[in-house]
């Protein structure tokens, strides 16, 4: 199969874990816009759930599909959110943030009593850090903050470049929510928790795209079948 069809047999499989009145976090991603399609299919057919976007780009696709939309403001608690991943390891923790939504979605995927991922199976690795971690930073002070984020890699053993991601149109990537994106390119993470809380103290940094403790369950697709992790 191809990678396409690997991340539509997953997304299909957790479009079928939704139930009746549920209240939804729609990831984003090309995974997770194949579980918005196959949802939208089955709201067609008459199931009545609601759910909050994780990006604009979600937000367009969901609207067209006809699947209602809330916020978190009128729902503050969820059911279960379903979205992709860059990196998942052993222990269900990912990298996020490829996409650039990963504030939204950490902010839904916090907000749920249960997070799905669905991925192809080549997203699986033992250690995290190969994909280059996103970490969404505030413009004003962008050289002071990337100094600070550095010497915090520095000081968790994780050395790498750390690189603004561009636009198309060369310029800075702008996420949703107005911010930049630096992407740390590290290699290997060995103590992602540690890491995750440096980064959580210096000022400017956003939010980063390590998230642990959140997922708890996976749906990875392979050639050979889909592979459940977790709770699913
Ligand atoms: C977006 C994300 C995506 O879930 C992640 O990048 C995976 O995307 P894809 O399913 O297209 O491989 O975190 O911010």
């Amino acid at each position: 199969m191809n990678a396409e069809s690997l991340k539509r047999a997953a997304a299909e499989r957790a479009a079928a874990l939704v139930a009746n009145g549920m209240r939804l976090g729609l990831g984003t991603g090309s995974t997770a816009a194949h579980f918005v399609a196959a949802l939208g299919e089955r709201v067609r057919g008459g199931l009545n759930v609601v759910g909050v976007p994780t990006s604009e780009a979600t937000r367009g696709q969901a609207e067209r599909e006809g699947i209602r939309l809330t916020t978190l403001d009128e729902t503050p608690e969820l059911d279960l959110t379903v979205d992709g991943a860059d990196e998942i390891d052993g222990s269900l923790r990912l990298i996020k943030g490829g996409g650039g939504a990963l504030l939204r979605e950490k902010i839904v995927a916090a907000a749920s009593r249960r997070m799905v991922v669905i991925a192809d199976g080549s997203k699986r690795v033992e250690r995290l850090g190969r994909f280059p971690l996103p970490i969404e930073v505030v413009p004003f002070g962008l050289e002071a903050t990337r100094r600070a984020i550095a010497r915090a890699l520095d000081r968790n053993g994780s050395r790498g470049d750390l690189r603004l991601r561009s636009a198309a149109n060369g310029g800075p990537f702008a996420t949703d929510g107005g911010h930049f994106i630096l992407d740390a390119h590290l290699g290997r993470i060995d103590a992602p928790e540690a890491l995750a809380a440096a980064l959580a103290t210096i000022p400017g940094v956003v939010e980063h795209g390590l998230f642990l403790g959140l997922a708890t369950g996976a749906i990875l697709a392979t050639d050979d079948g889909l592979i459940e992790v977790g709770a699913v």
